[in-house]
């Protein structure tokens, strides 16, 4: 006898949660307000091995606060959310940054047919099952240019509606050949690594500097 399949089964997080959240917040994670997001996303832009980006892709932007920082290391940024609710916020919050781009896309399905030299998975990773997880990063590496960098920064902490753990997703991260980590920062609540796209051989900031 067939084995039902079991309701604990990872899915993907359908967009219905996500409409819910922005319906009855318009900032449903308080990234304008908390302390703790404002300092992971400045050490996530203090991570970012380059000086200058040409291209920056960010899926999952939410109200654009991480896009903003961004913004101001970027020459472009390309920005997009499932949700309309929260496009709405991020194009009224990123108005003042006229070279970043925020339109809706559900991921992985709708990943942009173009190259980054940066993509930044910033909170979203473990909201997709096994297929999509794998698309995901396969289309990240897929267009990140070669040298290109991808800093990934997960939650760590159990969360009912999420399909993985943030650990997971940087195990898979780790495990692609396509990517060689360059640096890596744990604490208890979450996980930022900084990837960089191979071949070429990965170099250190100070190799990418002259000074090693
Ligand atoms: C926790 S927020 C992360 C925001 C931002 N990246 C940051 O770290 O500050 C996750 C966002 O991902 C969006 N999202 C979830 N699943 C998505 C999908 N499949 N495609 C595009 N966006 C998605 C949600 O609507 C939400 O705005």
């Amino acid at each position: 006898m067939s084995t039902p399949p079991s309701s604990d089964a990872a899915m993907t997080t359908p967009q219905s949660y996500f409409e819910h959240m922005y319906a009855r917040s318009s900032d449903p994670w308080s990234f304008a307000t908390r302390w703790y997001d404002a300092r992971k996303h400045a050490l996530t832009v203090a991570s970012l091995p380059a000086r200058r980006y040409r291209s920056a892709f960010e899926p999952g932007c939410s109200t654009g606060m991480l896009t903003g920082r961004l913004a101001e290391r970027c020459d472009r940024v390309l920005a997009v959310d499932a949700v309309p609710a929260a496009i709405a916020s991020a194009v009224t919050y990123l108005a003042p940054f006229p070279h970043v781009t925020v339109r809706a896309a559900r991921m992985p399905a709708d990943w942009p047919d173009e190259t980054f030299d940066l993509i930044v998975l910033s909170e979203l990773g473990y909201y997709f099952d096994d297929h999509d997880l794998t698309t995901l990063i396969g289309r990240a590496v897929a267009s990140l240019e070669p040298g290109g960098d991808l800093v990934a920064v997960h939650w760590r902490r159990p969360v009912d509606e999420h399909a993985r753990s943030g650990d997971d997703v940087h195990n898979r991260l780790a495990a692609n050949p396509g990517l060689a980590r360059l640096a890596r920062h744990a604490e208890a609540d979450f996980l930022l690594e900084v990837y960089t796209r191979t071949p070429p051989e990965p170099l250190s900031v100070a190799q990418r500097e002259g000074l090693a």
